[in-house]
């Protein structure tokens, strides 16, 4: 295994990089010393770097340590063939370029390269324009995804549609602005943020923005999962590997390959299979339960949590090491009472988004009730506010008041009020009361509850 790093190609007229030329990394691999020595003679002046390999074990080897935009494969090699390997790596999800090469080719077997993803076939002996023509045309194709790519981004930001995120704060601007950063590059994602903030909605956002976006995204509640089954649901397992395998299975990470694997609610995933996860994230590899094969993975990885994963760490309930592989990009979402700019344009996205499934017409909102969503604290946050306008069109009003009675026996279902929510509770009708100078009747109308109510709530924060 060589590696030819080529920092500085020399400028001079003979290995001056055509115009377009790609500053690509490439892996030639093939048994035969002359072959690999010339391409790579060949390769050097114009690439970033080329790196050689003798057979498809020993290239697979290279390209575990290192990404290649480009692989000339032989086809015929010692141990596991070039279309072998290449079946394996498109599997995988190894998205770069293949060009395979052959001095023994027919039709049948050009047919299966092309179908296994090769994006050409070359004969040997072939000189070097040809070969030069054929990276020429591979380079250009990632060109025309690439524009794709940033077309269909910029179209999905004018329209906003594709992060599907409502809100025109400054943190909404800010965070979209982040996603656009953030999608284009393949590192892991860390979400944090309380219970309906937006986390999975921004993690399918991310996804469908990137580069992986023709792949799945596949949703993993870590919370839900049944403990026993937890390893084998993610890296799937052999025949056989515990009663009831009769058959192999493959684990969520396969079926994520060359997509995004979303780990919700990390922080209740146990121990031990953190450890199983991190050498995943870590190695690009996982071990099916009962399997001796290794699998190579190509997903990224997203995950989310509302709790503290730092606090996690230093209760002893989370490795270190995982939580700072997971946030090399720690995205912390806003609860919805820090960004309540946004509150009338989310009333009008799920108004408008739940109408036409439900055959039932859209609500007016006075200025009153607008004004108690304003103040409300929205401890579920934009969920939370969903839920309301969904019961709402269902019950044609807006009934702010469930949200008072649901704060209610949120924190304190069939008892007496609470001690801090009903200290609260009154801070927040003192608040109100204070927004009108005292008018009671008025208050009770933006809290969306009867004069009496009122009364009585406040008779019963003067009871001992
Ligand atoms: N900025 C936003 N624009 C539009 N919809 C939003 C926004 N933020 C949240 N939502 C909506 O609120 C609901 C809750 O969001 P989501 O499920 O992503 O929250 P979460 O943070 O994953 O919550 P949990 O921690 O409880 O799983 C969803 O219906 C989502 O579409
Ligand atoms: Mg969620």
């Amino acid at each position: 295994m060589h590696a030819y790093n080529t920092p500085n190609p020399p400028e001079t007229a003979a290995t001056r990089p055509v115009e377009g030329w790609p500053d690509w990394s490439i892996l030639v691999v093939d048994d035969e010393p002359g072959m690999r020595n010339f391409l790579v003679k060949t390769l050097v002046p114009r690439c970033r770097t080329v790196h050689s390999a003798g057979s498809a074990e020993e290239g697979a080897q290279v390209l575990q340590a290192q990404h290649f935009d480009l692989i000339i494969l032989d086809i015929t090699l010692p141990g596991l063939s070039g279309v072998g390997w290449l079946k394996a790596l498109r599997e995988s999800g190894y998205r770069g370029h293949v060009i395979l090469i052959t001095a023994f080719a027919d039709l049948d077997t050009a047919i299966e390269a092309l179908r296994a993803g090769a994006s050409d076939f070359i004969l040997k002996p072939f000189r070097v324009p040809q070969m030069l023509n054929a990276i020429k045309h591979c380079f250009e194709s990632s060109r025309l995804q690439r524009e794709n790519f940033v077309l269909r981004h910029t179209l999905s930001r004018q329209t906003g549609s594709a992060s599907g995120l409502i809100g025109s704060s400054a943190y909404m601007r800010a965070l979209r602005q982040t996603l656009t950063r953030v999608a284009a590059v393949d590192s892991t994602v860390l979400l944090q943020g309380e219970s309906g903030t937006g986390k999975e909605l921004v993690a399918r956002a991310l996804h469908a923005l990137s580069p992986r976006s023709g792949g799945q995204f596949v949703p993993v509640n870590c919370a839900s999962m049944s403990p026993e089954r937890m390893e084998s649901t993610l890296f799937g397992h052999a025949k056989g590997a515990f009663a009831g395998a009769s058959t192999a299975h493959d684990g969520l990470f396969y079926y994520a390959q060359g997509g995004t694997l979303f780990l919700d609610e990390v922080a209740e995933l146990p121990l031990a299979l953190q450890a199983a996860l991190l050498r995943a994230v870590e190695d690009l590899h996982v071990r099916p339960v009962g399997s001796t094969q290794l699998v190579p993975v190509n997903v990224r990885i997203m995950a989310a949590t509302n709790r503290s994963l730092q606090q996690e760490v230093e209760a002893g309930r989370f490795r270190k090491d995982l939580y700072y592989r997971l946030q090399v990009v720690d995205i912390v979402l806003k609860p919805l009472r820090e960004h309540k700019e946004d509150i009338a344009d989310l009333v009008q996205h799920f108004m408008g988004h739940l109408v036409p499934g439900k055959g039932i017409s859209p609500l007016q909102i006075t200025s009153a009730q607008m004004a108690y969503l304003m103040q409300y604290a929205w401890p579920g946050n934009a969920r939370e506010l969903r839920n309301l306008i969904e019961r709402s069109l269902i019950l044609g009003e807006l009934n702010v008041s469930a949200l008072y009675d649901s704060a209610h026996s949120r924190a304190n279902p069939g008892g007496p009020p609470a001690t801090n929510l009903q200290s609260l509770e009154k801070q927040h009708i003192q608040t109100v009361l204070d927004s009108v100078q005292g008018d009671k009747t008025r208050a009770a109308e933006l809290l969306g509850i009867s004069r009496r109510t009122l009364e009585r709530r406040s008779a019963e924060w003067s009871s001992p």
